[in-house]
């Protein structure tokens, strides 16, 4: 049987295990998942005792993202544009390869949300890895702009300045007005209880706010878009899904169908 596990510090909460046992049962193939709590400084060492016991692949998460960016010998192209690696395998050749699918995933969950990216304007809120690992999928899937707003302008401008002018950068203060159908906040702002503090002029033209965060509750961002009178809203729950379902297909070659999962999950750890 095949092993595979997710990496991070803390572990404990990963829905990765029962998202990747789940899409075992659905594609009906054999394997185990576990999470693994990897030592701060100790990422490399884990992953290679993980290799030495027969393990086929990982995901990884906080904060080891970028140190597996380091190890692969092989990085895909959106690994490297995001700078960042969350998907680990080995190649027939023996290789460590790098991907990233969050990107990938977010940019699949707006699609099963309906939302028409072809020729959108954007606003994407917070410029840390999980800004810019969903820039170039964004772009990909025929986003026409996205304007790329922080608290702290710039880290906005570093990660603007490697992508094209369709990437602009600016403070919360500087957002220009333009009719933004999408909002999605990237930012970590809403495990403190917060939301990001924009103008809801921004909000008057959304027809979807989007939270990369997920939990029982609507994040304060999505809770405050809604009172902005924003029809659709939706937190990164699907994101998770999405991501996972597409390191799945790496590692296997099946793409599972997240939405029974999605149910699951929703019943079952957010009660
Ligand atoms: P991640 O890798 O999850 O993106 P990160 O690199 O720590 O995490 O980045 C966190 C992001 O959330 C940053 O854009 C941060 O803004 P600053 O660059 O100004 O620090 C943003 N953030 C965190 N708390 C916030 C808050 N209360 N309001 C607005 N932005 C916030």
């Amino acid at each position: 049987m095949d092993h595979y596990a997710v990496f991070g510090n803390p572990i404990g909460q990963s829905k990765s295990p029962f998202i990747h046992s789940q899409f075992a049962m659905q594609c009906e193939e054999r394997l185990t998942y576990e999470a693994m709590l990897a030592p701060l400084d100790g990422f490399a060492d884990s992953w290679h005792r993980f290799v030495g016991l027969g393990g086929k692949g990982a995901n990884v998460t906080v904060p080891f993202k970028e140190q597996a960016f380091l190890l692969a010998d092989i990085l895909s192209d959106r690994a490297q544009q995001a700078g960042a690696v969350n998907t680990l395998y080995i190649d027939k050749s023996g290789n460590l390869c790098g991907d990233n699918t969050d990107g990938i995933g977010l940019v699949a969950d707006l699609n099963r949300l309906g939302f028409q990216l072809l020729g959108a304007t954007l606003l994407l809120l917070g410029a840390g890895g999980a800004s810019r690992g969903v820039i170039g999928p964004l772009l990909d899937a025929g986003v026409s702009k996205i304007v790329l707003a922080n608290r702290t302008e710039s880290k906005a401008i570093a990660i603007a300045n490697s992508f094209d002018a369709r990437v602009q950068a600016c403070s919360f203060e500087q957002i220009a007005t333009l009719q933004y159908a999408l909002v999605i906040n990237a930012t970590s702002s809403g495990l403190s209880g917060e939301r990001p503090q924009i103008s809801a002029v921004h909000m008057q033209h959304c027809t979807l706010a989007y939270d990369m965060l997920y939990g029982p509750e609507p994040t304060p961002f999505l809770q405050w878009a809604q009172a902005q009178g924003v029809l659709h809203i939706a937190d990164g729950l699907g994101m998770l899904l999405s991501q996972a379902a597409e390191a799945f297909y790496i590692w296997r070659g099946k793409r599972p169908d997240i939405e029974p999962v999605m149910a699951l999950l929703k019943a079952q750890l957010f009660k």
